[in-house]
Order: structure tokens, then sequence, then C-alpha cells
């Protein structure tokens, strides 16, 4: 077990999460993201010295690290480039998949098919924790011989694979990824128009269908956004471990009216922030901006209650 662990959380580029479970590992090599050439760099380095590499895996849209949506050739010439070097090529589509980038898997943005796709989160309808893996015929023929290869205790757990299965429907039914990419359109169209009037807080508005990134001009800025817009009612993710770039990744079913009032919000906190804090201390990167989120804050949202959670 604690091999197959140690083997995804080797793929983390974050080192915050990997080192202190992992020794360090001289299989997985990270490159930057959007950039083929740097792949194709790494597997002509480990042909010429020696090193079998299995596969190449890559978000479609990168999620965690902010929504950074890749140059239209970077998905094609990785198939390209898999194909020519024989490794496979593995789309984590964790958080891109099940509508939420505006197709029904990110790949599909670029007409590209992975030999394995990743799924999890939305896969399970929002109520229940189900994870999968697809592949081809090829690749999944390799368990013929031994099913056994890949097993897990609650594997196919026919509970989870009922609501799947449900939230399989709806997805298709409801035409949710058609759904996010018009919501996503209008809500990133809105959100640009918004940062080029605060061009001193925004640095830039990234993503596809609904799985949007604000980019602040420094951590602290985004922080006093967050924590504005909590004050508001409205509950936005930072990055995990920083807030200089804000996810916005609301449930697809979002209305029209839900992203106005969100819009709204955000900019009576923009606002806000314009108002309260002296312009030099504001754009001063590093500048601590405000202080963390005050009792009073976490008082009156715990009184008005976050009515919009879009994270
Ligand atoms: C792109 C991506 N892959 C994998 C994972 C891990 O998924 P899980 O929490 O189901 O292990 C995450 C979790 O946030 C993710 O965003």
């Amino acid at each position: 077990m604690a091999q197959r662990l140690s083997s995804a959380l080797s793929l983390t580029g974050k080192a915050i999460f990997r080192r202190p479970a992992l020794t360090p590992q001289n299989n997985v090599f990270h490159v930057p993201f959007g950039d083929a050439d740097a792949v194709e760099q790494q597997l002509r380095i480990a042909r010429e010295v020696g090193n079998d590499i299995a596969a190449v895996i890559m978000e479609p849209v990168q999620g965690e690290a902010g929504a950074i949506v890749p140059p239209d050739d970077f998905w094609p010439r990785l198939r390209q480039i898999c194909d020519e070097y024989e490794v496979l090529l593995i789309a984590d589509e964790v958080q891109t998949g099940m509508g939420r980038t505006g197709k029904l898997w990110g790949v599909e943005h670029w007409d590209v098919e992975p030999d394995i796709i990743a799924s999890a989160k939305a896969l399970g309808g929002g109520v229940m924790p189900i994870g999968a893996f697809m592949s081809t015929p090829k690749v999944w023929s390799v368990m013929n011989s031994n099913p056994f290869i890949h097993t897990s205790t609650t594997g196919g757990n026919p509970l989870a694979c009922a609501a799947a299965i449900a939230a399989i429907n709806v997805t298709l039914e409801e035409r949710v990824s058609e759904q996010a990419a018009e919501k996503g359109e209008y809500f990133i169209q809105q959100l640009r128009e918004i940062a080029a009037r605060y061009d001193d807080i925004y640095t830039n508005i990234t993503g596809k269908g609904l799985l949007i990134g604000q980019h602040f001009v420094n951590d602290d800025i985004g922080y006093a956004v967050a924590s504005g817009l909590f004050k508001r009612g409205v509950l936005i993710s930072g990055t995990l471990n920083n807030s200089r770039v804000i996810r916005v990744e609301p449930p697809l079913i979002i209305t029209r009216e839900e992203i106005d009032t969100i819009l709204n919000r955000l900019e009576d906190t923009l606002q806000e922030l314009h108002a309260s804090v002296s312009t030099s201390s504001v754009f001063d990167a590093g500048t601590q901006l405000i202080t963390p989120v005050s009792e009073d804050v976490i008082k009156n949202a715990a009184i008005n209650g976050s009515d919009i959670a879009v994270a």
C-alpha cells in the first residue's frame, strides 16, 4: 500500500506535501507546465541514459497551480511526443473532468486522446468519494493476465458506483459541460473587465469554463479580496498555500443571477479595498495589507452564514 501511495505522492510538484512523507525519488522528473520542448528533452535524456519512462502525466488545465491554461499546441504535441518515445500519456482530469472546463474532459479542447484518464471529485456528484481510471483497451488488457495488479479494499463499492453513474447521467442529460462553457465564458469575461478596471490589484484572469483563476499583484491583496468576499457571504478558495491566485470554481449548476451576485460583491470588495487603504501601501508587493481575518469578520460570517461558496 505504501508503495502505491508513494507513487502517487511523488508526482506532486509541491515539496511541502512530498518531502515529509518520501525519501527523494529519482524516478519522477518534473517539467514546466505548457512546455512541450521540456517534456521532449526529458524523454530524450532518459532514453540516452537508459532510464525507462513509463508515462507522461499532466493536467489538461492546471487547477491547484492557479487555473493555468496551456498553449493550444501543448496537448497535441504531448500526444505526438509520447507516441514517438513510446510512453503512455495520462491526463489527470481529477479537477478538470466531468464538465468543469466546458467539455466533458479537458483534453477534448484539443481533440487529444490520452492512454489513461484519471477522474475523481465531480465523478461522485459532490456526494460520494470515488475515483476512477479509464484507459484504452490496450492498456486495460494488461490486467487480463493479472487482475489483482490494481486492487483496492473499497474499489468497486456499489454505493459509490451508483452515485457516479447517476452523476454521469445527469452531466450528460443536463448538458452540464455546455452550461459550464457558457457560464464560464460570461464569468471570465466579466472578471476580465473588472480586472482591467482594477489593474493595480489584478495581474491576470485565467481559466477555461468554470475553472477560473484570479491572479493578484501579491499574496496580501489576494488574501484581502478573499477575506472581503467572505465577509460578504462568498467563499472562494486560494491555492492551498498562497492567496496570490484565487480560484473560482462554483458548482456547474450555478445560475447567471448567482454569478452576477458574486460579481457585485467582488466589485464592492474592490471598492472598499481602494477606499480603506492608502494606494502606496496596498500596491507595494510584500506589504502587509490587512491583518489576518479579524474576529469581527469571523463572528459576522458565523452570524450571517456564508451563503455562496464558489470553490
Ligand atoms: C488535479 C488533481 N489531481 C489529483 C488530486 C488528488 O485527488 P484525491 O483527493 O481524489 O486524491 C487532486 C486533488 O485536489 C487534483 O486537483
